[in-house]
């Protein structure tokens, strides 16, 4: 794919450290930023607590209106931060169709708010269910490892997902999130997906340009 977009995930920063580690990204050539918010509130989506809006409205500040957040909503309400996330300077927000019942109305009420709207899909969940939306929203995730943690196993046999509607939707912007380094890249670009999140590849190298640089150089060949 042409013009791929690198976005690290910041779940395995130092999230004493979060503004820093995300000035650090984006020295590095980061395109934007893959922010994973398994809000506490309730039910979790995931058995993971990292941020809610208020540290996103925090890093807004710190960082200025130019970097990209994409929202990655690993919540079991998504409905219910629509809005904060808009009001913190969210970008995106990513939402799991396992999340809700009524994913029509949540990709409305994003929009109103103004943002971009993301649908993501579990590794157990088929494409098919998402196929009925992709013509309504801006990007599709498709997960490459069971959400919730950073530093698990690339999960290769969900690259079907990704060629598929990347052949149904040529222009639809399609993420990988999970498992995705130089050692993996290769089939994601090869599949069709265009925004890469990269988390620990990224996080702990000693020289995340170069990796940044790598994954992006691979992915737009
Ligand atoms: C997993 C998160 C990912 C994760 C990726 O629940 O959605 O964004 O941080 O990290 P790596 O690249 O280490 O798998
Ligand atoms: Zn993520």
């Amino acid at each position: 794919a042409s013009g791929c977009k690198i976005g690290p995930s910041i779940l395995n920063s130092d999230l004493a450290s979060l503004g820093a580690e995300c000035l650090r990204m984006l020295d590095s050539g980061a395109d934007y930023l893959h922010l994973d918010a398994p809000c506490s509130s309730g039910r979790h989506f995931v058995p993971n607590i990292t941020f809610g809006h208020p540290v996103v409205e925090s890093l807004r500040k710190q960082l200025g209106q130019d970097p990209f957040f994409d929202m990655h909503m690993m919540v079991s309400r998504p409905e219910q931060w629509v809005k904060p996330m808009a009001v913190a300077g969210a970008n995106q927000y990513t939402f799991h169709l396992e999340a809700t019942d009524n994913p029509g109305a949540l990709i409305k009420d994003i929009r109103e708010n103004g943002m971009k709207v993301g649908l993501a899909i579990k590794p157990g969940t088929s494409v098919e269910y998402l196929a009925p939306w992709a013509n309504q929203i801006d990007m599709a995730l498709v997960m490459t490892v069971e959400p919730g943690f950073g530093g698990q196993k690339f999960m290769e046999d969900m690259m079907p997902k990704v060629h598929w509607l990347r052949t149904q939707f040529p222009s639809l912007d399609i993420e990988v999130d999970g498992g995705v380094g130089p050692d993996t890249i290769h089939k994601c670009a090869e599949a069709g997906a265009n925004m890469i999140v990269s988390g620990s590849a990224i996080m702990r190298s000693e020289d995340p340009r170069s990796v940044i640089n790598l994954l992006r150089n691979v992915c737009s060949e």
